[in-house]
């Protein structure tokens, strides 16, 4: 058993000051309790406590190419000497924006952020603006970031959710304001007579729908055949802006995301995570024609930090990598490879795994069903069961997010991987 004795009273100090001890609300659920963690390199994390762990969070993601990749490093490095923000314009910024362009099939103009949270807001704004509408459409299940607009819908028990045809909309957090629900429609996802039903009857109400390509953040769950074409058809016949959510899928499923790996291509798109290396950068991209109202100032999207030297360098840095090495097709085998271990350790200990997702980020649990296709059917999981094996692992050296959700970066060795998968069979056994 590792010692966590350092953590537990930097933890109790961190209670003093900080509230729940943390900055964000996904640090909190680690046991036996959040642990604080000195530095990271490669695939490998190492907390106060000396302890090493092989790490398949990537830091809820972004760290595609593992922890202080030093080419990124050294582009950083040099960008923080010659200045860290100019209220300005600068080259990077430029040479950011015209490789986005390039490879994203949508982006046709840009604007960047620091959050993924911040760009899925602009993209929601934009879209009321473009239609004239004032409501939009979302999945349950789906996270598009923490702000109000997107803080329903997101969570919730079946008993809340209420009939499939028309699920009532779940508030996610206190605090929220008195009219939210009437902003947002929320359906089941991967059910695209439900959309056709709705935009039918309210479509003339509906700025924009907004999807994850993938529902990452709940079973990563792939859309059905036809899905988003289904969605794009449909968007374009009622006028309404289609959103894709890339934040997970971008980058990291294939270069253009996951607009290019399904051949779909939204109206407007947001990416953040994968492309800096854990540097604060998002960008919203789209249709020149929608994207044209923030040109002219008509819709207002600002920010003090927005592009600044260091993170627009290890975005720019980071994205040349990533296709200089191909890396969206070494994730995709080191993934396959990796899933496919474990869902066969699962079943020679006789506790099957459902591994869902394309490899670069898949999702694991314990579930009676053969597939998981929306979010009601994840509530399926047991998710104490899934809390014991990430114990397991934790104790063992490997770090995993606690809902299920594994991301494979460019540092993880085959030998890495192998571990990973021993392990996972041991701790299968154990449980
Ligand atoms: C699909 C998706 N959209 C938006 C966000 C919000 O991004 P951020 O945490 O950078 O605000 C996330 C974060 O996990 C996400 O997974």
């Amino acid at each position: 058993m590792p010692s966590y004795d350092k953590s537990r009273l930097l933890h109790e100090r961190a209670c003093r000051v900080l509230a729940g001890g943390v900055s964000s609300e996904f640090r909190k659920f680690n046991a036996p309790h959040p642990l604080f963690y000195t530095h990271g390199q490669g695939a490998r994390l190492t907390d106060a406590d000396g302890n090493e762990f092989l790490d398949f969070t990537l830091s809820q993601g972004p760290l595609v190419l593992g922890h202080s990749h030093p080419e990124v490093l050294e582009a950083v490095a040099a960008a923080s000497r010659a200045g860290q923000l100019f209220a300005g314009q600068h080259l990077a910024e430029l040479e950011l924006a015209e490789l986005l362009q390039r490879l994203i099939p949508c982006a046709e103009l840009l604007r960047f952020s620091l959050s993924g949270s911040e760009a899925d807001h602009a993209a929601l704004r934009l879209a009321r603006a473009v239609t004239g509408r004032p409501r939009f459409l979302r999945f349950e299940g789906h996270y598009h970031g923490w702000f109000d607009n997107v803080s329903v819908g997101v969570s919730g028990g079946l008993a809340e959710l209420g009939p499939r045809e028309q699920p009532t909309p779940v508030r996610w957090s206190a605090g929220l304001p008195d009219h939210i629900e009437n902003e947002s429609l929320v359906l089941p996802w991967n059910d695209l007579a439900l959309v056709e039903q709705l935009l039918a009857t309210r479509g003339n109400e509906i700025a924009a729908v907004i999807t994850e390509p993938i529902m990452c953040n709940n079973g990563c769950v792939p859309p059905e055949p036809g899905f988003l074409q289904g969605l794009r058809d449909l968007c374009t016949r009622h006028g309404c802006v289609l959103i894709f959510d890339e934040v997970i899928t971008g980058f990291r499923t294939a270069l253009g995301g996951a607009q290019q790996l399904f051949g779909v291509t939204p109206d407007l798109a947001v990416f953040g995570k994968a492309f800096a290396s854990g540097y604060p950068i998002s960008v919203l991209a789209g249709r020149r024609e929608f994207m044209r109202l923030i040109a002219e100032g008509k819709v207002i999207h600002a920010g003090t930090m927005n592009s600044g030297n260091p993170a627009t360098v290890a975005a720019l840095t980071t994205l040349r990598i990533l296709e200089r090495e191909q890396i969206p097709s070494v994730l995709r085998e080191k993934g396959e490879h990796l899933r496919e271990g474990l869902a066969d350790a699962g079943r020679r200990v006789g506790r099957p795994l459902l591994l869902q997702g394309p490899g670069p980020m898949f999702h694991a649990g314990f579930t009676p069903l053969a597939r998981v296709r929306d979010y009601r059917e994840t509530l399926s999981y047991d998710k104490p069961l899934y809390a014991r094996f990430v114990t397991g692992m934790q104790e063992r050296g490997i770090r995993l997010i606690g809902r299920g959700l594994w991301y494979v970066s460019a540092a993880h060795t085959s030998a890495d991987l192998d571990l990973a998968i021993a392990t996972a069979h041991d701790v299968l056994k154990s449980l």
